[in-house]
């Protein structure tokens, strides 16, 4: 089975996860998409549901498909949030942000009753940081927000090269809010928690793509089949 058929089948299997009338958030990135195809075609039989979508590409793609969209400004609460990630470790934290849209996707997911990942097996990982860390910054005073965050990284235990992201016309690729972002190749993040709280702290840093205690579940489409991850955050709050 190739990556893309795992990512089908996550897709495929999320789809069960969506109820008529529900308010949806649409990740952004290539399973994601896999996911709006299908809701399209659901929405064609008559689903319906209405969403809002994580990034201009997946408005595009959504309103081509004639899926019913809205804005956080109108529907600030969401029912569920479907997206894909670049990294899922065995507690449901993420790495996102790699198609570059990791500020609306977390504006969305927080907003959103439960946030349900999708991805392929080659997602999960023991631990997070093998994939560059998306940071979003602002443009103004780049290399001053550039030094403070290798420095509070290096507080929080990480290093490694700290480079700001390009587009395809070799300029710097902006997202879809008009900032900038550096990609952290720190390898191994050893504390997520610490990490995330260290980039708060710096003026320049709009968001990091770090998603910590936001997702609730992850369908993984794998070789052997889908496997269902359910975060256990209720749980240890009744626990305690
Ligand atoms: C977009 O900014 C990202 O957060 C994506 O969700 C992530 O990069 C996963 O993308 P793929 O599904 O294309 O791997």
């Amino acid at each position: 089975m190739t990556p893309d058929m795992m990512k089908i089948s996550a897709a495929v299997r999320a789809l069960a996860f969506v109820e008529p009338g529900m308010r949806l958030g649409l990740g952004t990135g290539s399973t994601a998409a896999r996911f709006v195809d299908l809701l399209g075609q659901e929405v064609k039989k008559g689903l319906d549901v209405v969403c809002v979508p994580t990034s201009e590409a997946t408005r595009r793609q959504a309103e081509a498909l004639g899926i019913q969209l809205t804005t956080l400004d109108d529907v600030p609460f969401l029912d569920l949030t479907i997206d894909g990630a670049d990294e899922i470790d065995k507690e449901l934290r993420l790495i996102k942000g790699g198609g570059g849209a990791l500020l609306r996707e977390k504006i969305v997911a927080t907003a959103s009753d439960r946030m349900l990942v999708i991805a392929d097996e080659s997602k999960m990982v023991e631990t997070l940081g093998a994939f560059p860390l998306p940071v979003e910054v602002v443009t103004f005073g780049l290399n001053a927000t550039r030094n403070m965050i290798e420095m509070l990284a290096a507080d929080a235990g990480c290093q490694g090269d700290i480079k700001l992201r390009v587009a395809g016309n070799g300029k710097p690729f902006l997202t879809d809010s008009g900032n900038m972002i550096f990609d952290c190749h720190f390898g191994r993040i050893e504390d997520p928690e610490s990490l995330d709280e260290a980039l708060k702290f710096i003026p320049g840093v709009v968001e990091n793509g770090l998603f910590l205690g936001i997702a609730d579940a992850a369908v993984i489409g794998g070789r052997d089949g889908i496997s269902v991850l359910s975060a256990t955050y209720g749980e240890e709050a009744e626990a305690s």
